[in-house]
């Protein structure tokens, strides 16, 4: 089938795009040194080639996505990189056939992880951005866990807050000063695992010992910004023009077909003027008639991709395959 031909709003995603940056990565951060994060396109289909490629162990952000990966037959290695105090989920995670490790922040979630029978888990260090224990924590937290039968894998720090930084200079200050905080708490709690990091950072974080990126495989728009980057877009939403005025057209993808927190998608046929529930307004630079199609690139691909249940794969403009994106909903 032709892309022209899906029933709109679709997404899909260029095959040829998504196969290179995959392996642009996996040549910068062959095998343990890439943790690739699920959470940016909950797709076991595309982790299983994440997985072929050589990186055996993945990130994840809601037990979900751990569980839902640990069925598809990829658990080597699961890090759920987020705080969870649900010990009906966490029990969950514990009965699966996955090697699952927990990131813990406070004697709860221990306490939590302790009571579904976790194993393993890493202490999360607040670097500035959002989840985390101070440094002077993690010692005891670390102590703790393992009076509790929690093996300590290491430390996590994810610096968000240094991710979308433009600047490259700038960006790296702010690595810096965020990783001194996560390897100080590593000299405290020791263990195999210094994990953090994510594509704005893949290539300047080098303090710890995996990185955790996942939007590089189909990309942000944000990240065009930063010139240092080698991947490119591979995300496209798929609209139809459904109505024509004199100075805009109207199609029919809108605000719930798209994640909108990071602005309005961007369209190389002309001006995206705004987006409303179900329709996106566009002046075109090229007039155009109702029934035309218009490919929009989303600007973020992580709530993009959790709206739609498939993603369609596409070569040379026609739909080979199509993934069920099966890690959504919580
Ligand atoms: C804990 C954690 N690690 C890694 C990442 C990956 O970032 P990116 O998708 O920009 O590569 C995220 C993204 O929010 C995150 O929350």
């Amino acid at each position: 089938m032709h892309i022209d031909e899906l029933p709109t709003p679709a997404l899909w995603a260029d095959l040829d795009v998504l196969e290179s940056n995959i392996a642009e990565m996996a040549r910068r951060l062959p095998g343990n040194r890439l943790r690739p994060h699920v959470k940016a396109h909950k797709t076991t289909a595309l982790a299983a080639l994440q997985y072929e490629i050589g990186h055996q162990g993945f990130t994840c952000a809601t037990p979900r996505e751990v569980l839902g990966m640990a069925e598809a037959g990829l658990g080597d290695d699961l890090l759920l990189a987020n705080e969870t105090v649900d010990v009906q989920r966490l029990s969950a995670m514990a009965a699966s056939n996955a090697r699952v490790t927990v990131a813990v922040d406070s004697q709860a979630t221990i306490d939590a992880a302790t009571k579904a029978g976790i194993k393993e888990c890493v202490i999360d260090i607040r670097v500035g951005f959002r989840c985390g224990c101070e440094v002077e924590e993690a010692e005891a937290l670390a102590e703790l866990a393992r009076n509790s039968k929690i093996s300590v894998r290491g430390v996590m720090g994810y610096e968000g807050h240094a991710m979308g930084v433009v600047d490259l200079e700038r960006r790296r200050e702010l690595v810096e000063t965020a990783m001194a905080r996560l390897c100080e708490a590593h000299d405290a709690v020791g263990g195999e695992l210094i994990t953090g990091g994510g594509t704005g950072t893949h290539a300047i974080n080098t303090w710890v010992n995996e990185i955790q990126a996942g939007s590089y495989v189909l990309m942000d728009t944000a990240y065009n910004e930063q010139t240092d980057q080698p991947f490119r877009q591979g995300l496209f939403l798929q609209s139809t023009v459904v109505s024509v005025a004199e100075k805009f057209a109207v199609c029919d993808a809108g605000l719930k077909s798209q994640g909108m927190d990071h602005g309005n998608p961007s369209w190389v046929g002309g001006e995206v003027l705004f987006c409303s529930d179900e329709h996106t307004n566009v002046i075109p630079e090229k007039p155009l008639e109702v029934g035309d199609r218009v490919s929009f690139v989303p600007a973020h691909i992580d709530p993009t991709m959790a709206k739609h249940q498939s993603l369609h794969i596409v070569r040379n403009e026609q739909v080979i395959d199509r993934w069920d994106i099966d890690l959504r909903h919580w």
